[in-house]
């Protein structure tokens, strides 16, 4: 199904919530169809076939809480204007082909609680800085090819349940039950 079919969705400028999950959708998110969305909150985009990488409007949507890219076959690189969404709650691309480095200014995501970046193709050997993200709940940077260590700032998240992290040998670590 190509992401025409998106387009008549995308014109309703009060949305707030949009679930388009598994629906067998193929080619690049039309970037320029979000970008009259002033009140919209969760983006599920799952289980498509969403190609080419994350177009930069999606970044200027500052009212998303939610963005679940999760299981498509978006590449290129995670750009740093994430930090415009500064209300996102959880940030989920789980399963893509994103290269790069995971740019510092997730960092300063604060309401960030879900954070999963496996598997990708994430690179680096600058460790992220976590200390803003006091209400991480999870941690996800597994299979991935991060050469950095766990940061030491990771003390900071008093709220951090579950952290997965590689670096030469896998790390799983479930803190509560
Ligand atoms: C994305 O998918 C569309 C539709 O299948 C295809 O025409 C296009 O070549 C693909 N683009 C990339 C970058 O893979």
């Amino acid at each position: 199904m190509s992401t025409s079919i998106l387009r008549p969705v995308l014109c309703i400028s009060y949305l707030v919530t949009l679930d388009i999950s598994s629906n067998f959708i193929q080619g690049q998110i039309p970037g320029d169809g979000f970008v009259s969305l002033t009140s919209f909150i969760s983006l599920d985009m799952s289980d498509d076939s969403f190609n080419g990488s994350i177009p930069p409007e999606l970044f200027s949507l500052k009212t998303l809480q939610r963005l679940d890219l999760s299981r498509n076959v978006i590449g290129g690189t995670l750009s740093g204007d994430i930090k415009e969404l500064k209300n996102l709650q959880e940030l989920i691309l789980y399963e893509n082909f994103i290269e790069g480095e995971i740019p510092p200014e997730i960092g300063s995501l604060a309401k960030l609680r879900t954070l999963t970046l496996r598997p990708n193709m994430f690179s680096g050997s600058k460790p992220l800085s976590v200390s803003q993200l006091t209400k991480l709940e999870t941690f996800d940077l597994q299979n991935n090819s991060l050469s950095f260590e766990i940061p030491d700032s990771i003390e900071k998240l008093v709220n951090l349940s579950t952290l997965f992290f590689e670096h030469e040998q896998v790390i799983w670590w479930n803190f509560r039950i």
